[in-house]
């Protein structure tokens, strides 16, 4: 790798500006990227270490040792962000450029001063700590196409984008897999299996529960098992039609099984449309054997569908607590981002519960697609670029602070969604107790999640809860709280500092 292949990355104008910051000021700002990256730093495949490698493109007249330089002969020098040692990578030879050696060196000082009447005798012990090793950098290419499919025909055998979306088999392969939710498989299974009838393909189906109570590692063993029995081929797609709790398991069963496997999201609630199917992410709620307690998503992985087929269609069997449900993200989005979107709700949104996203009298027509559109594109353009969540200060996980607590309460008769949206109106209510927003844009919000028949609050929105939901925070947003509050209708920030008395006053507000 050249000096250029990196320079390439960035415009001159950039590096221009670069170079006139003193090295000092380089150096400390490219220490900071890298330990913001944290291990994203690893996985460019034409540079070894993306922050560090980007910043010293500009200083690589200078053989300094400062993060990220160049030596003359192309070796790439860098500070390790954690131990502060020397890192020294050069290409090796006949490898693939990805594929780096490395010296490590670390220099340690320690002095010690020893007194006595007569005399003070300082002595300083340097050591130096040498390593070697090889690094190999690595990234997957992810795309994945999030389809909207005409209404209503998704299961219509003269639409062929459902066949299409189970790959390319050689001639007579006539068989299919399809994990489905076992209310869809109620209300759709015949249409399901119709479609692929006609087509002259045989389907081989695992139906599975929803609901949050089902979310667990046991319903991907049945997956797997089932799997396993249909000998699914390595590149074979399979299917997963059903709402977030069934995409969420099959998710998690793709990239088990053969230690990864393609498969397709058919979203069939509305809150699965428009967020559940548009990312990366897959899991299950994980009961720990240890200290008796369920955890929210806690077992999982960042695995990409091989694409996505979205039916607005499939809402119109959902009942009115359902679609409320899925109204839940689709505030926290509009809240954290659109006010577009908002008012598209405050207007909207209790008539397209009532006719289940159809068309009716008081919305124009075209309405309930531009909500779902706004949505899915909000929510790509915000994990987009970050789908591994290394920005760990997420916007979207607004809602997602206390109510991963609010629906693991035993019991607790609360749906993601409605849990999501509590969530969202306590962080409403916060955010004014720390001047953010006037009580006027409190009661507005207040207003439009009643008009959608959410839940604004809950028995089980204790002290005590909304405290440990903190402490939950810092510890899966990696030492921080970073919770998104708003600013106003549409825009957001995270903050690090909320303390128990703020959530106390917050609790007696709601
Ligand atoms: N992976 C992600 O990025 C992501 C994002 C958001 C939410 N989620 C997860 O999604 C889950 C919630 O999803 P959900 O609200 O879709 O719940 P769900 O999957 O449990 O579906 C709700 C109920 O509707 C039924 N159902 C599904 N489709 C139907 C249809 N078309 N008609 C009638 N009934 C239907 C199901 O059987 C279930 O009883 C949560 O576990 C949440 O953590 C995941
Ligand atoms: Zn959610």
């Amino acid at each position: 790798m050249t000096n250029e292949d990196i320079t390439n990355d960035l415009p001159k104008s950039v590096l221009d500006v670069w170079q006139s910051l003193p090295e000092e000021l380089r150096s400390s700002l490219v220490s900071s990227e890298i330990s913001k990256s944290g291990t994203a730093i690893s996985h460019s495949p034409s540079v070894p270490s993306l922050a560090s490698s980007r910043f010293a493109s500009s200083s690589s007249s200078s053989n300094s040792s400062s993060a990220g330089d160049f030596s003359e002969d192309g070796e790439i020098i860098e500070k390790d962000a954690a131990s502060g040692a020397t890192v020294i990578l050069r290409p090796i030879e006949r490898a693939p450029k990805n594929v780096f050696a490395f010296t490590k060196e670390l220099q340690t000082a320690t002095t010690k001063v020893e007194k006595n009447s007569a005399s003070t005798v300082t002595t300083t012990t340097k050591v130096v700590t040498k390593g070697r090793g090889w690094r190999n950098v690595y990234n997957l290419p992810i795309s994945y196409d999030v389809n909207m499919v005409a209404h209503g025909t998704i299961l219509d055998s003269s639409n062929p984008q459902l066949l299409h979306a189970t790959g390319v088999h050689p001639e007579g392969y006539n068989r299919r897999f399809a994990v489905i939710d076992t209310e869809v498989d109620k209300i759709y299974g015949d249409r399901i299996r119709n479609y692929f009838t006609e087509l002259g393909i045989e389907l081989t189906t695992c139906v599975l529960n929803g609901g949050e109570a089902e979310k667990r590692t046991a319903a991907v063993d049945k997956l797997l098992d089932d799997l396993c029995a249909y000998k699914l081929r390595r590149r074979e797609p399979f299917l997963a039609i059903g709402g977030g709790v069934l995409l969420d398991i099959a998710g998690m069963g793709a990239c088990l099984y053969r230690r990864g496997v393609p498969f397709v999201r058919v979203p069939t609630t509305l809150l699965a449309i428009v967020d559940a199917s548009v990312g990366v992410k897959n899991g299950v709620d994980y009961a720990c054997g240890i200290t008796d307690e369920t955890y929210k998503n806690r077992v999982g992985s960042f695995y990409a569908p091989s694409s996505c087929l979205l039916d607005a269609a499939f809402i119109g069997t959902q009942d009115a607590r359902n679609i409320a449900n899925g109204f839940a993200e689709i505030m926290k989005l509009a809240l954290v981002r659109s006010s577009d979107l908002f008012e598209l709700l405050e207007s909207h949104g209790a008539a397209l519960i009532d006719s289940r996203f159809g068309p009716n009298k008081t919305t124009p027509a075209g309405v309930a697609e531009r909500i779902i559109d706004l949505s899915i594109q909000i929510m790509l353009e915000e994990l987009g670029p970050n789908l591994w969540e290394f920005k760990l200060e997420r916007c979207v996980d607004y809602g997602h602070t206390f109510s991963k607590l609010l629906e693991m309460v035993p019991g607790a008769d609360i749906m993601h969604g409605e849990a999501v949206n509590v969530d969202g109106f306590f962080c409403v209510v916060l955010s004014h107790l720390r001047g953010y927003i006037d009580m006027k844009t409190v009661e507005r919000v207040f207003a439009a999640m009643q008009s959608l028949s959410m839940p604004t609050d809950s028995k089980d929105l204790k002290s005590k809860l909304a405290w440990q939901s903190c402490l939950d925070a810092i510890e899966h947003r990696h030492g921080e709280m970073r919770i998104p509050l708003i600013t106003e209708i549409g825009d957001s920030i995270c903050v690090n500092d909320i303390t128990q008395d703020e959530l106390d006053r917050a609790i007696e507000l709601m």
